[in-house]
């Protein structure tokens, strides 16, 4: 199956993106794999004619908005994102102009469509950057509340919330966290800002996914618990071979992220399948929003 889909992706230029909690079968099998701003700005400069997802659906629709002229597929087309379905269009331009038409900065665990009415994007990687760009005192970010307030701890401007989540990091407590440092007390706690704010007190650092590995990477510590959904612990101890990491709980798993398989990506290679596309009109508005943040 492997030598299958890498000799499809051969045949028809095609490159293979896989996020960082995807399943070990599928980071191996692909060309890059790295969390979702690395993701983009790949998506964005890949020569190739195919892009093949592996991730969830506002991933795909990032690469459409970026690669109008390439066929972006998602080989499992029901993988989505709760938290990107926790805010819409209608209601998020409705909030800003309550809010006297202040900046949105939207996550990009969004859908096109909330993209297109927002000012700029950001990931977890960059959000500190992203808020300190804007050319005004109150924002508006969207749709992850935890994003938003640990921003907040690292600017002066005032942010306004938007009440969405991610299931699986908002359910990280202070308590599974200092059980963890019990079980561990050697190792430091990297979380993930997706965490509540009272488990991103007691981190050691705040980290996007591929942040977290650099960080692993460059300190001197030995063993690590990390407050993110699970599938990072691949991806970590493949990097730092030398080094442990424990989850900080076994709560944190994301079954849209695990529905990618060997057998839907062949499929989807071989019959372009999943094939994922974004309106032309609200992908012109989307892009100005993705397009700003890159460029920071
Ligand atoms: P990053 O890999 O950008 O940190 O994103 C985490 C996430 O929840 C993606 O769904
Ligand atoms: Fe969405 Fe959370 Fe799953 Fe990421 S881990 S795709 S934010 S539900």
């Amino acid at each position: 199956m492997k030598e299958k889909i890498r000799q499809l992706a051969k045949e028809k230029n095609a490159i293979i993106l896989a996020h960082n909690y995807q399943p070990p079968e599928i980071q191996d099998i692909a060309d890059l794999c790295g969390d979702s701003l690395e993701l983009s700005i790949k998506a964005a400069r890949t020569d190739a004619q195919i892009i093949v997802f592996c991730g969830v659906h506002f991933m795909a629709e990032t690469a459409c908005i970026l690669c109008p002229e390439k066929t972006v597929l998602l080989p499992a087309p029901d993988a989505g994102c709760p938290m990107a379905d926790m805010v819409d269009p209608q209601a998020l331009s409705r909030r800003k102009q309550e809010l006297g038409n202040i900046p949105v900065i939207t996550y990009v665990n969004s859908s096109a469509a909330v993209k297109a009415v927002s000012d700029i994007c950001c990931t977890s990687a960059n959000v500190i950057k992203v808020v300190n760009s804007i050319d005004a005192q109150q924002v508006l970010m969207t749709p992850d509340k935890n994003l938003a307030r640990y921003a907040a701890a690292h600017t002066d401007k005032q942010i306004h919330l938007w009440e969405g989540y991610c299931p699986f990091h908002n359910t990280l407590t202070a308590q599974d966290v200092k059980k963890a440092r019990q079980e561990h007390p050697d190792a430091l706690f990297i979380a993930h800002p997706e965490c509540p704010p009272q488990v991103l007190e007691l981190a050691d650092s705040i980290q996007s996914t591929s942040g977290m590995i650099q960080f692993a990477g460059e300190s001197t510590h030995t063993s690590f618990i990390l407050g993110t959904e699970n599938g990072l612990l691949y991806p970590i101890s493949k990097a730092h071979p030398d080094k442990t990491f424990y989850a900080a709980s076994e709560k944190m798993l994301c079954p849209d992220m695990k529905k990618i398989t060997l057998e839907n990506l062949a499929d989807s290679l071989e019959n372009l399948t999943g094939q994922v596309t974004v309106p032309e009109d609200i992908r012109i508005k989307a892009l100005g929003a993705v397009q700003k943040m890159i460029a920071l």
